[in-house]
């Protein structure tokens, strides 16, 4: 029995019609840059994340890198971040010229953990990113709280977690800004690059859409440096196609994220807790293995594919190790040697799952686990 780890084949089987339909209504119009289904999309996503204003753009990371931009953050600025997270979220930081301050992450939710951002905090800090890792949403009043008191932006790095809630809302309506991907394997997946950024502030839309449009307020004046970052409108209208069917994917998500968590049960796996008020997507189904590395070996001989996400936290990349030298992030750094990413995605069969979780006994029948083991 073959495994992939992600099928994203079967999705696009599923809206074939539609989305060559889509497709070719674009080539049809002659318009591939900034347009009608752009424009739909941006009030599709706002309705569904219940936002006043969304901007669409090039990608996920600038996605990121536009909010701090038009927040003012830049150099001399400090941002906090989890170190357990898409190195992204804090190669955004550094692109505007600001340094990420690293926080480490919740044993319970794995998210951002709060008492570590409190001693992240500088007097250089100006904003807070908080993200919902794996499509687990992040404990956000703390955070809230945390950013009112100290008068600190808080922005949502919400690239795994389309559709997920908190409190009876979605993520990415909490932050001054929201940060989606479209990245083709996130739960909703466009077929190349894309993002989004949520806000409720038409000012702050005015001028994220001039940032990433070379700092343009109109046709020939461009009032401030930007960028080039608009999402193609290919892209916006498959996007379109996929998103009234992203509620019934997500919920497949937790039906089979709730299959894995009564199969591996009493097995040396340790998996997310969601905070009290929370609704995940599992963009990743994500256990920790104290022999992480021979398991992932023994599945791959078993056919199931899995992958690691993320085997080195952001803090000890090489990118950091000069700026950051001496950061230590115990819990960031005990997830990284243990997580493995399970398969998950909405066409995986019910069966398929008992089938992993059966493959994980026998690994862990063959290998004991001879030290006491609590899971992370
Ligand atoms: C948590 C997180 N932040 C940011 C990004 C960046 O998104 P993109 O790849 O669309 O630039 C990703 C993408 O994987 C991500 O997972």
């Amino acid at each position: 029995m073959i495994v992939p780890q992600l099928d994203l084949g079967s999705e696009y089987e599923q809206l074939r019609a539609a989305i060559d339909a889509a497709v070719q209504r674009v080539l049809a119009s002659g318009n591939f840059i900034g347009g009608a289904e752009n424009d739909a999309l941006e009030r599709e996503l706002a309705a569904y994340i219940g936002v006043a204003e969304v901007v669409c753009v090039n990608s996920g990371t600038d996605a990121l890198l536009l909010s701090l931009k038009a927040l003012g953050i830049g150099a001399g600025d400090e941002v906090i971040v989890p170190g357990f997270t898409f190195f992204a979220t804090a190669e955004a930081v550094c692109l505007t010229g600001a340094q990420p301050r690293f926080a480490d992450c919740s044993a319970q939710h794995y998210n951002i953990d709060v008492d570590s951002v409190r001693q992240a905090l500088t007097p250089q800090t100006k904003a807070i990113i908080a993200v919902h890792l794996f499509g687990e949403p992040v404990d956000l009043a703390p955070l809230q709280q945390f950013c009112e008191s100290h008068g600190l932006w808080l922005i949502e790095d919400a690239a795994q977690a389309i559709g997920a809630q908190y409190c009876g809302r979605s993520v990415g309506s909490f932050g001054v800004t929201g940060a989606f991907s479209f990245y083709p394997t996130k739960n909703l997946g466009a077929y190349g690059d894309g993002g989004a950024i949520t806000c409720n502030d038409p000012a702050l839309a005015k001028r994220l859409r001039s940032l990433g449009n070379h700092g343009r307020q109109n046709r020939y004046q461009h009032t401030e440096i930007g960028c080039n970052s608009r999402l193609d409108e290919i892209q916006a209208a498959i996007l379109r196609v996929k998103l009234p069917y992203l509620d019934e994917w997500n919920a497949r998500r937790r039906q089979l994220a709730t299959l894995y968590q009564e199969a591996l049960r009493g097995t040396a796996c340790g998996w997310p807790v969601a905070t009290k008020g929370s609704i995940s997507v599992y963009h990743q189904f994500v256990v920790t293995h104290p022999r992480r590395n021979e398991l992932q070996i023994f599945l791959a001989e078993c056919d199931i594919a899995t992958a690691v996400f993320y085997p080195i936290p952001c803090h000890l990349q090489p990118a950091f190790s000069v700026s950051h030298a001496g950061v230590s992030l115990p819990l960031a750094e005990r997830l990284a040697d243990q997580v493995l990413a399970l398969p998950i995605f909405p066409a995986l069969p019910v069966e398929k799952v008992a089938h992993i979780a059966k493959m994980i006994r026998v690994f862990e029948q063959r290998f004991p686990i001879d030290v006491e083991y609590l899971p992370v």
